[in-house]
């Protein structure tokens, strides 16, 4: 461990299997930025998971990127700006419709795909015309991205398929030493990803359900917005298969949840429930609930899903969720955390 790991030092540094964790700190967080400015790759902490960011206009450190997380050179990045003033220098074009959900949402939980502009890397939109851009709202990385002072490309920093992370030792332990840094800005608060929007002939849709419910959405355009996030569109967060853990998942209603647990457990299987409100059954190894409160499940979801792994779990059978407001995005990850 590095002489600044001793207690009481600006920067705490965990040196583990050639990967420093920084608490976020101002040190810290410069470090960060003169890394990102090398070319290097630091993981980082968002209100929605964490992502793995490389500066977005360098070549060399965004192709980085996408061999950490062992993803298709197709499938585009999202590049993370200061602030919404940034947009220009991004997008060729910003619809009105954009710039009141700008307004509503940036800081927050939201990307908009837009047309990209001329000097956007084809690299980050992967072949794309338009480019997905999102002002994320944590104060680290807010300040991380005020000092680089540029675009930052991140996709969730897991490997390509898996679940994110929503904790340092979680990025550790999806990307370990494909990544130089992570600044651990704590558990990410809302734990699924951002809603990503369209705009598609003048219509607003969503691709892919997240942070911002499409009531909220809603509130702010006056119509409600179309619901896209059925595959159709090339993204990979939007693959029928994605966000999975390891252990099988069984998704029921939440009435049916305690007998399809005793009955896997009675066959031997070492089972777990996951459920709005706590449900126990016999033989049940583990069962996790959120206290009935959809907001608190969400933040949990992927923590549970990576115990269930680390549990070894046979089967982890779980409750759909309510669809609306974030449980929208919950039930849309449960649907293909479930597919195999
Ligand atoms: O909350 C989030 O959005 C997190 C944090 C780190 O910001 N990021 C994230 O990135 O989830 P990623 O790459 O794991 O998922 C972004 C999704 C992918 O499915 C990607 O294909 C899609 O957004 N995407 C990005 N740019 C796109 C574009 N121009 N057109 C269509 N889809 C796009
Ligand atoms: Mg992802």
């Amino acid at each position: 461990m590095p002489s600044s790991a001793r207690p009481g030092r600006p920067v705490r540094a965990l040196w583990e299997n050639g990967l420093l964790i920084l608490d976020a700190n101002d040190r810290s967080i410069a470090l960060a930025a003169e890394m990102l400015k090398a070319g290097r790759l630091v993981a980082i902490p968002t209100e929605t998971v964490y992502g793995l960011a490389a500066d977005a206009s360098n070549l060399d450190a965004v192709s980085r990127v996408f061999a950490a997380k062992g993803r298709p050179a197709s499938h585009p990045l999202i590049v993370h700006l200061p602030a919404t003033a940034e947009l220009a220098e991004w997008a060729s074009h910003v619809p009105d419709a954009a710039t009141r959900l700008a307004g509503a949402f940036w800081p927050g939980p939201l990307t908009m795909l837009l047309p990209r502009h001329a000097s956007v890397l084809h690299a980050v939109t992967g072949g794309l015309d338009t480019v997905g851009l999102r002002v994320p709202a944590h104060p680290a990385t807010q300040r991380l991205l005020q000092l680089f002072g540029g675009g930052l490309a991140a996709p969730s920093a897991n490997r390509f398929g898996r679940v994110s992370p929503t904790t340092a030792a979680a990025v550790e332990s999806e990307l370990g030493e494909a990544v130089d840094v992570v600044i651990d800005g704590g558990q990410c608060k809302i734990g699924v990803e951002s809603t990503i929007v369209a705009f598609i002939h003048g219509e607003v849709a969503i691709v892919r359900p997240g942070g911002i419910s499409a009531e909220a959405i809603t509130r702010i355009l006056g119509d409600p917005p179309r619901i896209v996030a059925d595959g159709s569109m090339r993204a990979p967060g939007t693959l029928a298969s994605h966000y999975a853990p390891a252990t099988p998942l069984v998704l029921c209603e939440p009435g049916e949840v305690a007998r399809r647990a005793a009955s896997l457990a009675a066959t031997g299987a070492r089972v777990g429930t996951l459920s709005l409100e706590r449900t126990c059954a016999p033989g049940v190894a583990i069962a996790w609930g959120a206290g009935g409160d959809i907001a608190t499940f969400a933040r949990h979801l992927y923590s549970w899903l990576r115990q269930a792994d680390a549990e070894a779990l046979d089967a982890l059978v779980v409750a759909r969720p309510p669809e609306e407001g974030i449980g929208f995005a919950v039930a849309d990850r449960l649907r293909r955390a479930a597919q195999r």
